[in-house]
């Protein structure tokens, strides 16, 4: 027979190596990761419910009919807009009934709210973290708010206050909405010739990065503990991708129906280095969702060459010149780039300078 002192003794040293294959679910997590208020989850959830309930989910529109499709512009700022003369000059020429513009700023922030398109268009926003789930709540409520407004959205363009346009409102409207040829990774078909002749790109897709190889993966995923994605997300499932994309309307109801992947996704990781939510929960969630309805490259040029701190590079006045935008539009996915970032804000006037005769004339 064992003695009790020496069975205790054997359990306490097997389940040592089982306390630290489980420590991460014990340790309180990093205290710059702050899990967000129930408060604001219910009246999120409010909205998020609210938009899905809304009847009015085009998926095609013709470009005869009276009522044209628009692009929703959503901007996702925590501090001036320091580009909004360069954007009004972007919207100026074209008409209002295309487009619509949704901003979401930090209220911790005073932002001097630019006179002209800007004007009236910030929605109802929460503090945002960088690194953090309260990014993706941001974008929901960004989606929600654009979705409820107007049945006539059709597609949904985040963007922050870094970005530029690389191209006129004409060029990326037409590129949307009635080029065939602009995805480069589509084959065309000939249901497709069909109905462009009738001036309606369809079906649409989503374009959204969506990269299931990528370093630091394995660390991303597993930054809220080893287990903790599991049932919900399989790390085969997991998927990286930036957070500035452009949604159909079906796809922004997909995200904001969803309640699985947020359940995950949205709880705090031990390690603020190794989390960024907002690159994974979109990606994911579409790649789970709807694979094939997803072009897997984004829009939006951005430069990673020499990244520090998870930051990509930013481009200052200096080096700002027609070549340079035109090197930003070349994409091996598409037959453009349409948005960059990231520009420092001093770069307002020569983007200015550069735009009636380079960016927006194509
Ligand atoms: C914003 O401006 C108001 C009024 O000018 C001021 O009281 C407040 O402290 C400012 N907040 C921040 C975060 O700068
Ligand atoms: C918490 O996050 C900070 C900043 O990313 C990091 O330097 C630190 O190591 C983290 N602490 C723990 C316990 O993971
Ligand atoms: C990307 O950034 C690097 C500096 O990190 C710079 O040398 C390079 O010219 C940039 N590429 C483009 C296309 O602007
Ligand atoms: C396009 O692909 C080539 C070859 O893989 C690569 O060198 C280049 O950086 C890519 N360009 C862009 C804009 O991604």
């Amino acid at each position: 027979m064992f003695s009790t002192p020496f069975v205790l003794s054997f359990a306490l040293l097997l389940s040592l190596p089982l306390l630290f294959l489980l420590a991460p679910h014990f340790l309180p997590p990093n205290t710059t990761q702050l899990p967000i208020p129930a408060a604001d989850e219910v009246s999120d959830q409010a909205l998020f419910s609210r938009a899905v309930r809304s009847k009015s989910s085009f998926t095609r529109f013709s470009l005869d009919s009276k009522t044209k499709p628009k692009i929703a512009f959503l901007f996702l700022t925590n501090s001036d807009l320091h580009f909004a003369p360069l954007w009004q000059r972007f919207f100026s020429k074209t008409a209002p009934n295309l487009y619509n513009i949704y901003v979401h700023s930090d209220p911790s922030i005073n932002v001097t709210i630019p006179p002209g398109v800007f004007h009236d268009r910030f929605i109802a926003s929460r503090r945002t973290y960088r690194a953090s789930p309260t990014l993706i709540s941001a974008t929901r409520r960004l989606l929600a708010t654009a979705v409820l407004d107007d049945p006539a959205n059709t597609f949904f363009a985040v963007l922050s206050q870094h970005c530029v346009p690389l191209h006129s409102f004409r060029y990326v409207y037409r590129s949307l909405f009635a080029s065939p040829t602009f995805d480069r990774t589509r084959p065309p078909s000939d249901s497709d010739a069909e109905l462009t002749r009738m001036g309606v790109n369809a079906p649409y897709k989503s374009f959204i990065e969506i990269l299931s190889k990528s370093t630091n993966l394995w660390k991303r995923y597993a930054a809220r503990g080893r287990f903790t994605m599991m049932p919900e997300v399989p790390f085969d499932k997991f998927r990286v991708g930036s957070q500035f994309f452009l949604l159909t309307r079906h796809h922004a109801l997909v995200v904001l129906k969803d309640r699985q992947l947020w359940k995950k996704f949205r709880l705090p990781c031990y390690r603020e280095d190794e989390c960024y939510p907002e690159e994974h929960y979109f990606p994911t969630l579409l790649s789970m969702a709807d694979p094939d309805g997803c072009t897997h490259y984004t829009l939006t040029r951005v430069n990673w060459t020499g990244t520090t701190n998870g930051h990509p590079y930013t481009y200052r006045p200096g080096e700002l010149s027609a070549k340079l935008i035109y090197q930003l539009r070349q994409s091996n996915y598409s037959e453009s780039y349409l948005f960059a970032r990231k520009f420092s804000p001093d770069c307002l006037k020569p983007l200015l300078g550069l735009s009636e005769k380079v960016i927006f004339r194509d």
